[in-house]
């Protein structure tokens, strides 16, 4: 657990190349955003009491001096935060500096040190609106920089490696922890302490890294990165507010009915099961569809998909079912689609069949 009243500042862009250059290795840029990779405890053996995001990228990359036989690897600190404390702010910055480096031909590919608390929003974000089919691939650590057999240098130089596969092009946004590389629409942390936190439930990882070799398994199917429409430059700072309630036994319409009277143009509902939601908050949220808030149904099961018209009548209620997506993923495309332009919802459906 990262220390209380982390802060959220985002550090001056430092640029430091670290790797020696050899003009055979892929050019690699690694952008440090914080995260419990960069967090330190007062001794190795503490492994939930430590501050995240203290460590900077030039020690992180220290770390791992074989970096430098994988890549060409320049450094940024572009931000130092616990990822709990991530802002539309920062994801605005972090993609425009994403899209800033791979538009470059110095840049083969780009690298993220996230925290993993919100690793996936954070990924999906980019793999719905990074224009560029060189490789991002964004990377994390359970245990502190100072740990015991901590995880972060081994997961940041299997990141490098992937990201200078030639393997990965036009992958999407990639996520590689603990040895495997997950499509970032698919992944989702899956413990709270486990070294093992990263899965792609039902659908299994794209690929793996060991040791220098990267192999894909499986492509990804659906539209992402240069085949979306959406763009960060377009959304600028103007992030459409969307909010997550959940369905549970016993719940209330009070968290819905606040939400409209803060006039919110979206709510994600984390229903129970294949998207089924309490009586008392599908009666609010079906008042809310009616004044035009966007309402999407999805599950807090954790694994599977939501059916549209299954455990409740979306055509009727005017609501819309997010697939596979879970709430927070799917809290990411409904605000890069209201952002958009999609109003409506079928037009919103259109786009959560789609991406
Ligand atoms: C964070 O998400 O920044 C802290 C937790 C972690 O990285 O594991």
């Amino acid at each position: 657990m990262a220390a209380a009243g982390a802060s959220l500042t985002i550090a001056a862009m430092n640029t430091s190349t670290t790797t020696s250059t050899s003009s055979a290795l892929p050019r690699i840029a690694v952008l440090a955003t914080g995260g419990t990779i960069a967090g330190a405890a007062p001794d190795a053996t503490n492994t939930s009491g430590y501050q995240a995001g203290v460590v900077g990228v030039g020690q992180l990359l220290a770390a791992v001096p074989s970096l430098a036989t994988v890549a060409n690897v320049q450094a940024e600190q572009v931000a130092s935060v616990d990822s709990k404390d991530m802002a539309l702010a920062l994801w605005t910055k972090l993609a425009q500096r994403v899209d800033e480096l791979l538009a470059s031909s110095g840049i083969d590919g780009v690298v993220i040190t996230h925290g993993t608390d919100t690793l996936e929003e954070t990924a999906y974000l980019l793999h719905l609106t990074v224009k560029s089919d060189k490789p991002v691939v964004v990377t994390a650590a359970m245990r502190p920089s100072s740990a015991l057999s901590a995880d972060g240098p081994l997961n940041l130089l299997n990141a490098v490696t992937v990201a200078g596969s030639a393997h990965a092009k036009g992958q999407g946004v990639l996520v590689a922890f603990n040895n495997r590389i997950h499509s970032a629409r698919d992944v989702v942390k899956t413990s709270t302490y486990a070294v093992d936190a990263f899965h792609s439930p039902e659908i299994g990882a794209l690929g793996w890294v060991q040791d220098g070799r990267v192999e894909f398994q499986r492509a990804v199917v659906r539209p992402h990165t240069t085949a979306t429409p959406f763009a960060i430059a377009s959304t600028g700072a103007q992030w459409p507010v969307v909010e997550v309630v959940t369905s549970y036994a016993g719940a209330s319409r009070i968290a819905v009915d606040a939400l409209v009277a803060a006039g919110v143009k979206g709510i994600v509902v984390a229903g129970t099961g294949n998207g089924s939601i309490h009586a008392t908050v599908q009666t609010a949220l079906a008042e809310a569809a009616a004044k035009g808030v966007a309402i999407v149904r999805s599950s807090r099961v954790g694994s599977g998909h939501v059916m549209r018209n299954g455990a409740a009548s979306d055509d009727t209620l005017g609501f819309v079912t997010a697939g596979a997506l879970n709430p927070y993923k799917a809290r990411v495309l409904l605000m890069l689609a209201l952002a958009a332009g999609h109003a409506t919802p079928v037009a919103l459906q259109q786009v959560f069949d789609t991406y």
